[in-house]
């Protein structure tokens, strides 16, 4: 049951939102950096193991009495049952990518549509332990989960793409909304793995969410400046939430050859693909994308199995072109500098409302 009362954002002493970023940039130390600076610091449970994430919820506990959020990938009960067309696809796609396995000397693995990423055991992981914020992308999780955190003592957020994502999420009894725009680095956390996500610009999803739905609204995608947060805050947003931003901090779990592919300039800006995941992301242009883009099926999680092993093989031979470069339209802007100091100054001469 719950013991005090449940986070709001107006508890903030900034109103910035340091985004939850799987698969290696979340880190204890980075969450910890942000909350310490007054923002909401985020874990990410994707591709997690639970006990790792239950490790890393402790650390962050012991570097900051203040409030953190963790995300989960909500998962689609019906990614498990692919139909014949699908399945053929998934096929056509692993034999497209034969070449790179081999040039990278990696295996394609078998796929399991199934697969879950530990759903209900991180979701008894953050009930128990009591996490002050639970995010949610991918989807939008049944009702009862909802009202299940909150009952626990959680506040609970659910990302949304769309206006009827939004309101769905609204009348689930989600506490708050994190309103993604086109611009943002990393998976679009469209409620279905086939849609297309939206290409209405932040700023104008933003108004239009805010006239549907009456729950306190993040803000994310494409966030790159002082001026950026304070247009999104003006417009109604109780928070930004950035996460590009934070790539390049010292505290982020980012690989070194991301790193440096983020600092070089020499790719021509970001693009959208299913090439690496099956899911829509926004990455660098690095070669893998430009290759694979226009051939990739809408199947998650298969597409992120299948390109695992070639991506970890990339990583270790410190090979940018075929790793996922998640990025926003921002990137430009992601500098070596303190978290602290990021958050700090993407806000600065605000306070949280
Ligand atoms: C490397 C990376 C990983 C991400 N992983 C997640 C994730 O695990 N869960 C999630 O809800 N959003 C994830 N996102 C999306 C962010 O929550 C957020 O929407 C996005 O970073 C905002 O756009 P920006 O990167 O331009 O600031 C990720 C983004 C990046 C760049």
């Amino acid at each position: 049951m719950s013991t005090g009362a449940r986070f709001r954002l107006s508890d903030l002493r900034l109103p910035v939102v340091g985004a939850p970023m799987a698969g290696g940039p979340s880190t204890p130390a980075l969450a910890a950096a942000v909350t310490g600076a007054g923002g909401l610091g985020f874990l990410a449970a994707g591709y997690r193991p639970v006990d790792r994430l239950a490790a890393d919820v402790e650390e962050v506990r012991g570097r900051t009495d203040g409030p953190f959020g963790v995300n989960l990938f909500v998962p689609d009960p019906a990614a498990g049952h692919p139909g014949a067309d699908l399945r053929r696809a998934v096929e056509d796609y692993r034999r497209a990518l034969a070449p790179e396995a081999e040039r990278l000397g990696a295996e394609l693995p078998a796929v399991d549509p199934a697969d879950d990423d530990a759903w209900a055991e991180k979701l008894e992981l953050v009930e128990r332990l009591r996490v002050p914020v639970v995010s949610f992308t991918f989807g939008l999780p049944p009702q009862e989960v909802l009202s299940r955190l909150a009952a626990a003592g959680c506040t609970t957020a659910v990302t949304v793409a769309s206006v009827p994502e939004a309101v769905d999420s609204a009348r689930a009894g989600a506490d708050l909304l994190v309103v993604q725009g086109p611009e943002a680095g990393g998976h679009r956390g469209t409620h279905r793995v086939d849609a297309v996500p939206g290409e209405e610009p932040l700023p104008a999803l933003l108004g239009a969410v805010r006239a549907a739905v009456d729950v306190p609204l993040v803000a994310a995608g494409g966030i790159a400046s002082a001026r950026d947060a304070a247009a999104l805050l003006d417009a109604g947003a109780a928070a930004v939430q950035v996460g590009t931003l934070l790539l390049r901090t010292p505290e982020a779990g980012t690989s070194a050859p991301y790193r440096e592919a983020l600092a070089s300039g020499r790719y021509s800006g970001t693009a959208v693909t299913r090439a690496f995941s099956g899911r829509c992301a926004r990455g660098l242009r690095n070669g893998f994308l430009e290759r694979y883009t226009h051939m990739a099926p809408a199947a998650y999680p298969q597409v992120n199995q299948l390109t695992k092993p070639l991506r970890a093989a990339a990583a270790r031979a410190g090979d940018p072109e075929a790793i996922a470069l998640w990025a926003g339209t921002g990137s430009a802007a992601a500098r070596e500098a303190p978290a602290a100091e990021v958050v700090r100054e993407l806000v600065a001469g605000r306070s949280a409302r």
